[in-house]
């Protein structure tokens, strides 16, 4: 598929990488130091872009937004309308303001920035390092990237592409009951930590029923 990245950093450089690896076509964008993704472009390879926001998100199937939880506003101006485009945010909320309201989702609010996107969120539970150290697991010791989002087939595609950065795939449901894998890393949610498919299952259960989730699996 062609992604767009809206923020190569850390977070959109390493799901560059991987899905690079597994055959994608990648445009990257977004920085202050154009060098610096020239420099992270040719060593993803010769599948791999530079350009502005607005022709990452042009080009991309499927745009993964990757960016400072401040610096949003301004990459989503930059990025022009994601009216029909499948979109991955992986922001967490720190600093701010805008915030979400109170017993509102940071996707939530989040999708309501991206008018018309096909908005979902993942590869934001866990940290960068952990995620390059762990992307390609195989078997039952494969690591979870939760997913969420309003649009099934959206989510369908989110999920094949999680797959092929070497992660699974776990649908928690709708950008309203999603509070669990957001942050702040706490008891009772799974932002911050490890699962692996055999205990995300019971997770699933937890959230759509609207009770606690079960302790935290310790690997
Ligand atoms: N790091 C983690 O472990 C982690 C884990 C899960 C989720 N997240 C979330 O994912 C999002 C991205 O995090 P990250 O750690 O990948 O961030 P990051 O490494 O700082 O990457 C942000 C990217 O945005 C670019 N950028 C362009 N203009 C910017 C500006 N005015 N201010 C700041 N950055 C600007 C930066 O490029 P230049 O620096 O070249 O300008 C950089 O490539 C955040 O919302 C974060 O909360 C992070």
């Amino acid at each position: 598929m062609r992604v767009g990245i809206i923020g190569a950093g850390r977070i959109g450089g390493g799901i560059a990488r991987q899905l690079s690896g597994a055959g994608h076509e990648l445009k990257l964008s977004f920085s202050r130091r154009p060098e610096a993704l020239e420099q992270l472009a040719a060593e993803i390879g010769p599948k791999s872009t530079v350009g502005t926001p607005a022709q990452a998100a042009e080009f991309g199937e499927v745009v993964v937004v990757s960016v400072p939880w401040g610096t949003l506003p301004e990459a989503l101006r930059q990025a022009g309308s994601l009216a029909g485009k499948i979109v991955i945010d992986t922001t967490n909320q720190f600093g701010g303001p805008p915030l979400p309201a109170p017993g509102q989702t940071a996707a939530q609010f989040n999708a309501g920035r991206m008018p018309g996107a096909r908005y979902t969120k993942s590869f934001n539970t866990l940290t960068s390092a952990f995620q390059a150290q762990v992307g390609g697991r195989q078997g039952a010791e494969r690591v979870v990237q939760w997913l969420c989002g309003d649009d099934a087939g959206a989510k369908e595609v989110v999920a094949g592409l999680i797959e092929d950065a070497g992660f699974a795939p776990v649908d928690l449901g709708g950008t309203a009951d999603c509070a669990v894998m957001e942050a702040p890393r706490r008891p009772g949610a799974v932002y911050g930590e490890e699962y692996r498919a055999a205990d995300a299952a019971a997770v699933v259960e937890a959230v759509r029923a609207g009770r606690p989730i079960p302790p935290t699996p310790r690997y």
